[in-house]
């Protein structure tokens, strides 16, 4: 089911979420069908159960080749939950991002360049990798989201932060996640 998104404002996006301790469970499974629906109705690249009111530490993300989008970084379809995250160097690598509890804005935004990243899927099974680029981006503008942080909380440089359409100028965006 396509759920609401909250945002910027809910005080919901600013709590920090809980660990999942059960798995493979009817909710959880509903939840994870929930937000599948919800980022693919909002084209999105990645959402996390905070943003639909669901205070769990569950994130999912994906991008997939696109025409539209020429040089889009490929991204596998993942559910990851309780994450823990940690930089694989000490690069800093500023992109532009946008949020399904943002929307039609974007910013400028430092992440680290290359994670470790580790965590379970729906079934409980840990699995871990190295990622770097906007892989990385992803999953750490995800993860913040689990610990109330939204990216606006993390621009340095604010004559890069704007309105979708002022900042593009009709070329293709990246995604809101
Ligand atoms: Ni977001």
């Amino acid at each position: 089911m396509i759920r609401e998104v909250l945002k910027m404002g809910d005080p919901r996006l600013l709590v920090r979420a809980e660990p999942v301790r059960r798995f493979s469970t009817p909710e959880l499974a509903q939840l994870i069908v929930d937000m599948r629906d919800t980022m693919a109705h909002l084209n999105g690249a990645g959402l996390a159960a905070p943003q639909i009111g669901v205070p769990l530490r569950v994130v999912i993300f994906g991008v997939r080749a696109d025409p539209r989008y020429p040089g889009i970084e490929e991204v596998p379809d993942t559910v990851l939950i309780n994450p823990e995250i940690r930089p694989f160097s000490d690069e800093i690598e500023e992109g532009w991002e946008g949020c399904l509890s943002v929307p039609g804005l974007r910013g400028w935004v430092p992440r680290w360049r290359r994670i470790h990243y580790a965590g379970c899927d729906a079934a409980g099974r840990r699995f871990e990798r190295t990622v770097e680029g906007f892989h990385a981006r992803v999953v750490q503008h995800e993860v913040d989201h689990l610990d109330g942080i939204l990216y606006p909380m993390r621009i340095r440089d604010f004559s890069r932060f704007g309105f979708t359409e002022a900042l593009f100028r009709g070329a293709a965006p990246p995604p809101e996640e």
